[in-house]
């Protein structure tokens, strides 16, 4: 009998799950390509977490997408973390390796740098500071990214300032902590404005500020995609603002993972986001 090669299967592992766009947004690569592969959403409570990564490669699988609560605790099951994993202090890809070992990378951050990059092709990071609101885990590999972009000042405001400082502890100087009473500040000057809280999110508050220091043309985007146009893009772009929805970020993460699976290094355009949104 001859050896037929094994299908590879990649998924995401999160809880809860249901609510993840990852298995659509793979599902329309592997058509895309003609591969013969599956994406899968498992949902694995924190407790088989580890379990759940002996077995899924001797189950066929080549790599798993992560999120939430599993970013963070998955760097310590992983025998390899990559630098900006480690610097970010969560992944959100892990690959398993043929030797046995599972491989943890954040892509996050280079999503969030690919969507600006071809959303607001003109962006330069030296043209200017960038604005962020929020300090959570968005934002931590959103800073990463413009850390190693060269953007030379990052503000920062978050409703629990301590938070925002303990950035600053980590990134060091190019940070500076503003007082989230204070946030619209921030936007003096700004060539840049990210929302990485997640105000504006269908269900949660919207993210209220004063924009008037905005200036036209900066370029405002929010990690929030659902809905796509969140209030704060719609009152930044009534004010001149570029803007970049979020949706091109999730899109992003996700490509290095794929070319890592499946062997292809999938294009992310119109065709993927309709399939993504459902259109
Ligand atoms: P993520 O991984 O998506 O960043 P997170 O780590 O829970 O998720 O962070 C959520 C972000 O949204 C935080 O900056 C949070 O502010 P706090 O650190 O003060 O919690 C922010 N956020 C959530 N709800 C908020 C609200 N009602 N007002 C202001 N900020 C809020």
């Amino acid at each position: 009998m001859t050896d037929l090669p094994r299908i590879p299967l990649a998924g995401v592992i999160g809880h809860p799950i249901a609510h993840s766009r990852s298995p659509q947004l793979h599902g329309h690569w592997l058509s895309r390509y003609g591969i013969k592969g599956h994406y899968i959403p498992m949902d694995v409570a924190a407790d088989d977490l580890p379990a759940a990564l002996a077995m899924l490669p001797k189950l066929g699988f080549v790599g798993v997408n992560v999120t939430i609560p599993h970013k963070t605790s998955v760097l310590k099951l992983a025998e390899v973390v990559t630098d900006r994993a480690a610097l970010i202090g969560a992944a959100n890809t892990l690959t398993f390796r043929k030797d046995g070992k599972i491989h943890a990378d954040n892509t996050d951050g280079v999503g969030f740098m690919a969507n600006l990059r071809q959303l607001a092709p003109h962006w330069q990071a030296a043209q200017g500071p960038a604005a962020v609101f929020g300090a959570g885990g968005a934002a931590r590999a959103v800073i990463a990214a413009l850390i190693e972009s060269g953007t030379p000042e990052i503000r920062i405001a978050n409703r629990t300032r301590q938070r925002a400082e303990g950035l600053q502890a980590d990134f060091g100087g190019r940070l500076v902590v503003y007082d989230w009473l204070h946030a619209g500040d921030m936007l003096e000057g700004a060539a840049l404005v990210i929302n990485a809280t997640s105000l504006g999110m269908s269900g949660k508050p919207d993210l209220r500020l004063p924009l008037d220091l905005l200036k036209a043309g900066t370029i405002a985007t929010d990690l929030v995609y659902t809905p796509l146009i969140t209030p704060f893009l719609t009152d930044a772009q009534s004010r001149g603002a570029h803007i970049v929805d979020g949706l091109g970020m999730l899109l992003h993460q996700a490509a290095p993972g794929f070319e890592r699976w499946f062997g292809q290094r999938p294009q992310v355009d119109d065709n993927t986001r309709a399939a993504v949104l459902g259109i």
